[in-house]
């Protein structure tokens, strides 16, 4: 499936640019939310203190873009999404999120906070077990270009190291909190940094009804969904939403899938 996928997604990729209707997001390398070069501002992410993940500014062109590529794609008869969840893991609510999918048979991609995953070590084998894909979200959650860039790297490095002691494997893609970053934050770390395209606001919201139909009415082909595992109302909201897009004839996939090389 996945090396169908991508040859699909270079089909579409190449039909996007030839209609010109790609031109700003190919310009900046971004396709699906996943970028070398966002165009995330450092004021973002402030309004609650919180979780306030605003859409970066380069996810404007991405969703022009991704809405040609759904008509496309439907017209081949497939449909592939991938849900992601930030800020993790959480003790109660990671758990009936782990159960929920596994019973769907659905794979996701989780971003987590260093400072979460101690104690939580068996919940981070069960997503590499049941074949989740697992991303780096800091150790803290903070603005990323408001940090000096050496604590940045040491935040996301350690964070590495805690993941890669529990599951034997590095993670290799990144989500900046608040999707606040530059390119002068590489690191040096070769990591994937992932953005989204469907933002829930579940952190906000925290109603279920209103978090599924804000998604469902948003997701089209090829988008990343930013949701949270953190809340109660955002582990109801994404198995609703799973169940409705799979009867829409949706398929789940990990943000790498989504990835063009
Ligand atoms: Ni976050």
């Amino acid at each position: 499936m996945n090396w169908n996928f991508r040859k699909q997604s270079h089909l579409l990729l190449l039909i996007l640019i030839l209609d010109g209707a790609i031109l700003g997001a190919a310009a900046g390398g971004t396709y699906a939310g996943v970028s070398g070069a966002p165009g995330a501002s450092g004021d973002s992410g402030q309004e609650a203190g919180w979780e306030t993940h605003e859409i970066p500014a380069a996810c404007g062109g991405i969703r022009q873009a991704d809405s040609g590529g759904g008509q496309i794609a439907e017209s081949v008869g497939k449909k592939y999404v991938a849900l992601t969840f930030d800020d993790g893991p959480h003790s109660v609510y990671t758990e009936q999120l782990l159960d929920g999918l596994k019973v769907r048979g659905v794979p996701a991609t989780f971003f987590l906070m260093g400072q979460n995953i101690e104690g939580k070590e068996a919940l981070v084998l069960r997503m590499r077990d049941e074949g989740h894909l697992i991303g780096n979200h800091s150790y803290r959650h903070l603005p990323m270009t408001r940090e000096r860039a050496a604590e940045v790297c040491d935040s996301i490095e350690m964070t590495e190291q805690m993941i890669e002691q529990i599951t034997g494997k590095r993670p290799e893609y990144l989500r900046p909190p608040y999707g606040d970053w530059n390119e002068e934050l590489e690191c040096k770390m070769n990591l994937t940094t992932v953005f989204w395209t469907v933002d829930s606001l579940d952190w906000k919201l925290k109603n279920t009804p209103q978090i599924v139909s804000r998604v469902l009415k948003g997701t089209r082909n090829g988008d990343i969904i930013l949701m949270h595992d953190i809340y109660d109302t955002s582990v109801k909201a994404a198995l609703q939403i799973v169940d409705q897009l799979q009867e829409q004839g949706y398929e789940f996939v990990t943000v790498d899938e989504l990835l063009i090389d």
